[in-house]
């Protein structure tokens, strides 16, 4: 699989990361993300934050995108959608940010929020000069 052929459906994306939103559990911050992540299979890879009651163990819609998509035996990326709410589109955290920039070739983002508000932007902007496993063979 290369992806070559594959196009990217932004509007399929922004779909399925607002359906995948629905789904968050979010009962502590309230603040309900959805994740849309393209895999070069032409598959979407649905995530939405998981919240616990131990503040730190949250894990988000980003991430869990890319454990279902890794579970499916997808590893590399074509585009990804994040949904928000509010009128300002969020970009991933900063340890999201790390976790997409490990599957290289870096691909193309973009943050929307369910009031309209969009940011399109790509891993390597989100995460210039990322840690990769380059660095552990030097
Ligand atoms: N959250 C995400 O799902 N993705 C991000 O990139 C930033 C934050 C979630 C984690 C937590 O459940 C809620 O948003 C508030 O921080």
């Amino acid at each position: 699989m290369s992806g070559a052929d594959v196009e990217v459906d932004w509007d399929a994306l922004e779909a399925a990361a607002a359906a995948a939103r629905e789904r968050a559990y979010a009962p502590y911050s309230g603040y309900r993300v959805g994740a849309a992540l393209l895999g070069e299979d032409g598959a979407i890879y649905v995530g939405q934050n998981v919240e616990n009651a131990s503040y730190g163990l949250s894990l988000c819609a980003e991430r869990a995108a890319v454990a279902t998509a890794i579970g499916a035996g997808v590893r590399r990326f074509l585009a990804l959608v994040v949904t928000t709410q509010g009128a300002r589109p969020a970009a991933p955290c900063g340890m999201c940010r790390q976790v997409l920039a490990e599957f290289a070739p870096p691909f193309d983002v973009r943050c929307v929020s369910v009031d309209g508000g969009r940011l399109d932007t790509s891993v390597r902007e989100l995460l210039p000069h990322a840690f990769s496993g380059a660095y552990l063979d030097d």
